[in-house]
Parts: structure tokens; C-alpha cells; sequence
């Protein structure tokens, strides 16, 4: 560490030499990411509440309406009047949440105390973290030929241990949505909580919907589903960190409290203790901002530029690993290892990810991708291509 002061002159210049080391959204190379460039109102409303702590609202009483409004907006399009729960840092920590609560609730009306928790192979690794965090089995069903998760594999991994059973909408590596209906008349029937994971999709699928897709349902409407993780700072253009977790019903909240007693709120049940409430007052200007309609335009481009790559992909003789149902795609060619394939891309200043399940390339299609940098990422493909067969 420096022992004299620097300036803020030098502090800012030494700093951006490390900020031009990172990549920029705006030039379109980032292709495997599930986050965005945030909407710049959003960014400054984020630094004016730098200093607002959740974690002692009666302190900040303002931000505290805010996270209740934030609640209450996100609950409006996932059919739900009265949710309960919170802005968190992001997706793994609302999926740790509602794992707690699932573990909790089962302790103390079942007695259950080696529990399970039934997701699918394609759910995202936060739930490998809340089964270590929270002493729960993970089990993992197998998946259907849409990289969906299989019924008869869930009802098949059901036993007087099973505390959660987890379906996604959106799923990290390609974007599928889980059957939440059928999971839903399972999780009633065998009386166990249901999470859906709507991380990726909570912030495109009711909005495409809205305009006349015909994407599978997956929200409180049906009555199995205990609690819903969806992520702000993935398609609802919110700064980093921003997620939330909704909940049926406030008894799941409670089952996670712990006393507070030197804070102007006695009582917590977020994993957190001093909680940033930016992202709960940037959440709320960005929703206010963006309006249905919005969030509406915003996910069908990203569509509209996901079928554009999908399509032009298959007349290259490229192989998707499946139909996308939102703006993610997988893809391989027949002749290039997709390793390799990756690596060549990304020579040509392309980042994008791949999927381990199936193997393929994965390019997530956010908003900072545009039909410009995708005819500029199939020249690099079609060159490739050239260079290697
Ligand atoms: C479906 C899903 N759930 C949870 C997460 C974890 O979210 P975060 O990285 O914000 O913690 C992700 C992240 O990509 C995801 O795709």
C-alpha cells in the first residue's frame, strides 16, 4: 500500500489503465454473457443511494418502500397480489434463500432433517452452493430431448426426504423452460415446496407473452409454486448486484428469521445483514423507466436476433443443439470440435461461452448485440470455416 496520499488526478488516471483492460458491452464481442450494459438512469440512481442500508431499514425508510414496491411490481407479472421477499445480491442468492426456506419449513412442520432436493441437470451451479451452504442432498433428474427436465425422472427421485423440487425458466446453457405445470401438480400432490428459477427468463417470458408468443406459463398461477428467483440485472437492465426473491407466502420468510436486537428492525431473514439499497432504488427507477412496454420491445428484439442468427447459423451448416425457446442459442459444426471452434473465435475477438450439457457453443443474445456485430460474428464463422475444412 502507498504511504503517502495520491491525488485524484493520479488515482483516476491509474485506474482507468486498468478499466481499458476490460471488455466493453458496447462493442458487441461479448456473446456469452447473461448480463448487459445497465440503463444509464438506473446507473445514477444506483450511485445516489451508495449510502442507504437495508439491513437497518428503519433508518431508510424511503429505500425500504422502494424494495417493497420493486416486490410488489415484480409480483404484478408473475401473478402474484401479495408477495413477499427481497432485492438480493442476484440469482444465487435468491436460489440459497429459497433453498433455506424450503429446508426450514420442512424441519419444523415435518421434521425432516436430511433433506433432498430434487433439480434439474440443467440447473445453474448456485444450487450445488445452497445444498453445501445448507446440508441438503442435491439430486439431479435427468432432462428430456429439449433439455427439458424429465416428469417421470422427478416423480422417479420423490422420497420422504425430498424437501424442494426445482424447475427453470430460462435455463443457463440454452434458455429452455421446464414444464412448471406438471411440477406444479406433482409438488401439490406430494405436499413439497416448488421453486422456479426465472433468473434469465422472469424478466422476458410474461413480457413476450404479452405480445403474442405462446411461451410455456411458469409463474404463481399455478398453485404448487412456493417461490420464484428472478434477476433484474440480467434482462431487466439493472446494475449489478440485483436479484430478488418473491414468496408465496409470508410463513416462508418467517421460518428464516433470525433477531436482530441492536438494528431499528428486530428481525431478519435475508442472508445478508448490511444489505446496499441501490440496487432496490435502481431497480425501481429501471421498471419505471422501461414500463411493460419496454421490457416488452426489449425482449422481442432480443428474439428478433436470436431467430436472425439461428437461422442464418443453419444455412452455414451449422447444428443447433436445439430450437431456441428464448435468446439463447447452441450451436456445433459437424467437422470443428467445439473447443476448437471457441478458440478460434475468440482469436477473432469473439467471447463466447460454451455449454457442457450438450456440448455446443452457447451465444446469449443480449440487448448490447446487435444485427451489426451478428453479421460481423457469421463473417468470422464463414472465414473459420474456410480456414479449417
Ligand atoms: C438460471 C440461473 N439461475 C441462477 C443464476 C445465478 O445468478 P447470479 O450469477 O446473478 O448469482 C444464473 C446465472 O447465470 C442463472 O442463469
Amino acid at each position: 500500500m502507498n504511504k503517502e496520499p495520491l491525488n485524484e488526478k493520479e488515482i483516476l488516471e491509474e485506474l482507468s489503465k486498468y478499466k481499458d483492460k476490460d471488455l466493453d458491452y458496447d462493442d458487441g464481442r461479448i456473446l456469452g454473457s447473461m448480463c448487459t450494459k445497465p440503463d444509464p438512469l438506473a446507473k445514477e440512481v444506483f450511485c445516489d443511494f451508495l449510502d442507504s442500508n437495508l439491513g437497518d431499514p428503519g433508518l431508510f425508510k424511503g429505500t425500504q418502500t422502494l424494495e417493497e414496491e420493486v416486490i410488489a411490481d415484480i409480483g404484478s407479472f408473475l401473478s402474484l397480489e401479495k408477495p413477499y421477499g427481497n432485492i438480493v445480491t442476484g440469482g444465487t442468492e435468491a436460489n440459497l434463500m429459497a433453498m433455506r426456506a424450503a429446508r426450514n419449513i420442512a424441519r419444523d412442520e415435518k421434521n425432516i432433517t436430511k433433506g433432498e432436493i430434487i433439480v434439474p441437470k440443467s440447473a445453474h451451479f448456485s444450487f450445488k452452493k445452497a445444498s453445501d451452504i445448507l446440508g441438503l442432498k442435491l439430486v439431479e433428474a435427468d432432462l428430456d430431448e429439449n433439455y427439458k427436465i424429465a416428469i417421470d425422472s422427478v416423480k422417479e427421485n420423490i422420497n420422504e426426504n425430498t424437501i424442494a423440487i426445482v424447475g427453470i425458466a430460462g435455463t443457463t446453457e440454452l434458455g429452455m423452460i421446464d414444464p412448471i405445470e406438471e411440477l406444479s401438480e406433482i409438488a401439490i400432490s406430494n405436499d413439497i415446496y416448488l421453486h422456479v428459477d426465472a433468473a434469465f427468463g422472469g424478466f422476458s417470458i410474461p413480457f413476450l407473452n404479452n405480445i403474442g408468443y405462446k411461451l410455456p406459463n411458469f409463474d404463481f398461477s399455478y398453485n404448487g409454486v412456493s417461490s420464484i428467483t428472478v434477476d433484474p440485472h440480467k434482462m431487466g437492465l439493472a446494475p449489478i448486484p440485483s436479484g430478488c426473491i418473491l414468496f408465496r407466502e409470508k410463513k416462508y420468510l418467517n421460518a428464516m428469521t433470525v433477531e436482530a436486537p441492536y438494528l431499528t428492525s428486530k428481525e431478519q431473514s435475508t442472508i445478508v445483514g448490511t444489505r446496499l439499497g441501490a440496487p432496490a432504488a435502481s431497480t425501481w427507477a429501471v421498471m419505471k423507466y422501461m414500463g411493460e412496454t419496454g421490457y416488452e420491445e426489449l425482449a422481442n428484439e432480443c428474439m428478433i436476433n436470436t431467430q436472425f442468427l439461428a437461422d442464418a447459423l443453419k444455412k452455414e451448416d451449422f447444428e443447433l443443439a436445439c430450437e431456441p425457446e428464448l435468446n439463447i442459442i447452441g450451436f456445433n459444426h459437424p467437422k470443428i470440435p467445439t473447443d476448437e471452434l471457441a478458440k478460434m473465435l475468440e482469436d477473432k475477438g469473439w467471447m463466447v461461452s460454451t455449454s457442457s450439457y450438450p456440448k455446443a457453443i452457447r451465444i446469449v443474445l443480449m440487448a448490447h448485440i446487435s444485427h451489426i456485430h451478428l453479421t460481423g460474428f457469421l463473417a468470422s464463422l464463414r472465414e473459420i470455416k474456410a480456414d479449417y475444412i
